[in-house]
């Protein structure tokens, strides 16, 4: 790994522009595997060593992979006009990272939504070639009978979208509730699914990505973790599922 100055090495972990970033050495906030260093020249391995910022703790990370727990009334838009942004359930290092979520949910809509700052990650990740599976919990205003899963698993018609859209598997949870599972993240798909078979969406939350599940990251609604490599290693296409 190439060295950087450690100016840049702050930036490129978000702590703002350069400038700042020179200053919070300046001022003797940042420390090098226990020494403060001031001079901001100095170059280093970025992660050959432990680093102190501000008072915490700073692991380097050439890239940043999250899942956060979407709680209601949040927006995934990088402009978010009605509800506040998912970004700001983040800490600010992510907004200066530009970490962006990996498609959308819908703002009244829960669960895991991942975000990262690797535009080829994201790419991947919402390729309809790339097919990860994800799994959505439904709540239906009317009870789900099997006619409704019949017509879940047959394939509906959405209007604007050519073809009919199917679930991969769809199972009753109890009786105003069932998982979904889908291939595709077409725009309100849960929601227009269930209104074409006849039912109605009355609450949504995404509960796992290929073999992500949100019950393993242990996450209360608003909060986020790091994926490490075991984690993202469970974000690949279901071998099962050929299309
Ligand atoms: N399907 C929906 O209808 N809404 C979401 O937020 C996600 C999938």
């Amino acid at each position: 790994m190439k060295p950087l100055t450690l100016d840049r090495l702050l930036q490129s972990q978000g702590y703002g522009t350069r400038k700042w970033c020179q200053q919070i050495i300046a001022d003797g906030e940042f420390s090098v595997d226990g020494a403060v260093v001031t001079n901001h020249r100095q170059s280093v391995i970025p992660d050959a060593h432990h680093y102190t910022v501000l008072g915490k703790p700073m692991i380097w990370r050439a890239q940043v992979y999250i899942a956060l727990h979407k709680p209601p009334g949040y927006e995934c838009s990088r402009k978010a006009s009605h509800y506040p942004g998912v970004h700001t359930l983040l800490p600010e290092e992510m907004t200066w990272r530009e970490v962006q979520p990996v498609g959308r949910l819908d703002h009244d809509t829960t669960g895991l939504l991942l975000l990262s700052d690797d535009g080829g990650f994201i790419h991947r990740q919402a390729s309809p070639k790339h097919h990860v599976p994800k799994v959505y919990r439904a709540t239906t205003a009317q009870a789900v009978d099997p006619a409704l899963l019949i017509a879940l698993l047959a394939g509906v018609k959405l209007h604007d979208e050519p073809g009919s859209l199917a679930a991969l598997s769809c199972t009753q949870v109890d009786s105003h509730t069932l998982d979904l599972v889908l291939a595709e993240g077409k725009y309100h798909q849960v929601k227009r699914m269930l209104a074409a078979a006849g039912n109605h969406c009355a609450a949504l939350s995404r509960i796992q990505i290929g073999g992500l599940t949100l019950a393993s990251l242990q996450l209360a609604p608003g909060e986020w973790c790091y994926l490490e490599t075991e984690q993202l290693a469970l974000l690949v296409p279901d071998p099962a599922f050929h299309s």
